[in-house]
């Protein structure tokens, strides 16, 4: 049996991951940090509530003495998806975002070389390599070159985790993944705010021109990679990962009201986001050949599978607009999972 520790766990991707994982791997433990910030939601986790492979801590990755507590326990890999993620946060204000990204990811680097964990995997991102023109794609060997402030922050928590490989030998892997879309994300991104609005009949906001382009990836194949890396993965390294689809924004928002039969007119050109990165894409080429790994869902396939998602669970919806997701904790896990305080 393996016991992971998994960071933002009940964030977008982590909870995904964490379903992936409890479902490919029936005697996986998997102890779950999350501080349950805005973006944080245990209804993401929904059915998980008696599983007892799945352990829910309230808790912060910048909390020493809480960090060091669950690794005591035994843990064999920890995987950081815990973070402050949306640019636009980041453009108003970056403080929290240098405190969970750089200050949390170096405590857990840090207690984990110290308890000789056997694998840490960081959970970065696209955006560190910058924006590219209209042509070319983004490699491992890509120069580093963040734009915006959450950007900054991830490049500096991979900065850290490289040197601590080089320095300490400490066995750290970096995952650099695209745009995810599916179940779960947070509708302040792109893709789930316009499903949103569209099926409410709402402006849906376009920034600028509307031609920046994002390399989509579906989070399930995101899972699958970081499951390869987890497994086989080699210490020290960095893998890209990406499902080469490349798309315009305003494509996205046309396909989704088309999809929803909804009219155009909802379009509504914005003001541009302050330092918009025009185009990321991502060359998967080293994942692919080194692990053996592709992504499996087109976009076509994934987006309409996601509209229905988000279709047949506005309560999921509904509950994160109004904030009562923020009160789930209490109801389904209060009685059953552990505060710090408890630990
Ligand atoms: P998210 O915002 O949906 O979830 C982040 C989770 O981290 C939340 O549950 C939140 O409560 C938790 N968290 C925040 N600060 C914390 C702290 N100090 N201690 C413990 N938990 C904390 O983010 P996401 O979209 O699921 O992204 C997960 C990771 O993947 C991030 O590291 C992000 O940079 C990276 N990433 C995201 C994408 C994407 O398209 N969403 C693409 C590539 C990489
Ligand atoms: O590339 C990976 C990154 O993708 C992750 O590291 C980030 O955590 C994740 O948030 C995402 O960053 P982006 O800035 O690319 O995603 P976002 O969904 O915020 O925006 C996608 C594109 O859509 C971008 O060009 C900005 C644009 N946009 C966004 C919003 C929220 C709009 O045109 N209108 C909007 O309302």
């Amino acid at each position: 049996m393996k016991r992971l520790l998994i960071t933002g766990g009940a964030g977008f991707i982590g909870s995904n991951f964490i379903r992936y994982i409890l479902a490919k791997y029936p005697g996986y433990h998997v102890i779950n940090l999350d501080k349950l910030t805005y973006a944080g939601n245990l209804e993401n986790l929904s059915g998980l509530e008696n599983d007892a492979r799945h352990e829910f801590i309230q808790g912060d990755i910048c909390d020493a003495e809480a960090v060091a507590g669950i690794l005591r326990k035994g843990i064999d890999s920890v995987i950081n998806f815990a973070a402050e993620s949306h640019v636009d946060r980041s453009i108003l204000s970056s403080s929290e975002f240098i405190r969970t990204n750089v200050v949390g990811t170096l405590n857990l680097i840090e207690l984990c070389r110290k308890n000789r964990i056997g694998r840490y995997i960081q959970i970065s991102t696209d955006e560190v390599y910058g924006s590219l023109g209209s042509s070319g794609f983004f490699t491992e060997a890509s120069p580093i070159q963040p734009n915006s402030p959450y950007a900054a922050s991830k490049a500096s928590a991979d900065m850290l985790v490289r040197s601590y490989c080089h320095t300490h030998g400490f066995p750290g892997i970096i995952t650099r993944c695209s745009n995810n879309y599916g179940p779960y994300q947070f509708p302040e991104k792109l893709i789930p705010l316009l499903i949103s609005n569209a099926i409410n009949g709402f402006p849906l906001p376009i920034y600028g021109d509307g031609l920046y382009v994002r390399d989509w990836i579906h989070v399930r194949d995101h899972c699958s990679a970081v499951d390869a890396v987890l497994h086989n993965g080699k210490p020290g390294e960095v893998y890209n990962i990406g499902a080469r689809q490349e798309l315009p924004n305003i494509q996205v928002a046309r396909t989704i009201l088309r999809l929803l039969g909804k009219d155009e007119s909802l379009l509504t050109f914005v003001e541009d986001r302050p330092g918009h990165d025009r185009r990321y894409a991502i060359d998967p080429s080293r994942i692919e050949k080194e692990l053996n790994w592709r992504a499996q869902t087109l976009f076509d396939s994934g987006i309409r599978e996601t509209i229905d998602w988000y279709r047949n669970n506005s309560n999921w919806i509904e509950h994160v607009r109004s904030g009562a997701y923020l009160t789930y904790y209490d109801r389904m896990y209060g009685q059953r999972h552990k505060t710090l305080s408890e630990m």
